[in-house]
């Protein structure tokens, strides 16, 4: 599975509302930002600023995004305990992380004590798999399947939905939040189509037999190009300001 790929994939749905926040909130004149739980820098290379950071809990991503985002300092770390001073960072931002932490409170509170008074905390994409939408209904299974691999790995595919209420949780106050308009119901060009299927395949390997993963691929291929499939995960985000 090529994962820098699939983030960078993640990172196209989700380049719209990041430009407008990165305006919003000075990434271009932060001193320092960073991002928590970076992987293999697929937002990371996409940012210019003075002092750019970013930490992953895990080395192998860390070293991919050596080369991706060359100009950024990297860490390995947990961000359940970062390892910065408090008030270090204008501006601190997460996206795709809190579904994967076990704390995801802890990890904001974090975030808020790192980054100084008046500065920003932002999580750019968290789904809500749990509203779902998949047609035609053939297809719904494969909603649920996802939500249970997400699951069987640890990860907390409803986080989505409670995002607002952990910014409050963590005493962060709330500016804005909502869900990510751009991920469209356009149908995905047959490469952005392989990369979903091949997330799937490797999610349901173990527990869904081939044949049906096989069949239920071709049914989604037909829909796609008869006009007929929805598929819409709720993807949420949230800013606020420390
Ligand atoms: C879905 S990936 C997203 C990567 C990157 N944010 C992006 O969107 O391209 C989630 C990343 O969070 C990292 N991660 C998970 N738990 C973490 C934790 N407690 N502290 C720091 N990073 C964590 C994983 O290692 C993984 O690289």
């Amino acid at each position: 599975m090529n994962w820098h790929a699939r983030y960078t994939q993640q990172a196209n749905w989700t380049r719209e509302l990041r430009n407008y926040l990165f305006e919003q909130t000075g990434i271009k004149t932060a001193k320092r930002a960073l991002e928590v739980g970076c992987g293999t820098g697929a937002i990371l290379s996409e940012i210019q600023t003075r002092s750019l950071h970013g930490l992953d809990l895990r080395p192998a991503p860390l070293m991919e995004a050596r080369v991706h985002a060359p100009t950024a300092s990297l860490t390995c770390g947990d961000g359940l305990s970062l390892p910065y001073p408090a008030e270090c960072f204008d501006l601190v931002f997460c996206h795709y992380l809190l579904l994967w932490v076990s704390d995801p409170r802890k990890a904001l509170a974090e975030m808020k004590r790192i980054t100084r008074p008046g500065g920003y905390v932002l999580a750019l994409a968290e789904p809500d798999y749990s509203a779902r939408v998949d047609k035609p209904a053939e297809l719904a299974v494969l909603g649920r399947w996802q939500t249970e691999s997400l699951q069987r790995q640890g990860a907390d595919p409803t986080l989505g939905g409670r995002l607002a209420a952990l910014f409050d949780q963590a005493g962060i106050r709330l500016i804005e939040t909502g869900t990510i308009e751009s991920q469209g119901n356009e149908a995905p060009t047959s490469s952005e189509w392989e990369l979903e299927w091949a997330v799937l395949e490797n999610d349901l390997r173990e527990s869904v037999p081939v044949d049906e993963i096989q069949r239920l691929k071709r049914l989604d291929k037909r829909a796609w190009a008869n006009g007929k499939r929805i598929l819409h995960v709720p993807t949420y985000f949230a800013w606020g300001q420390v």
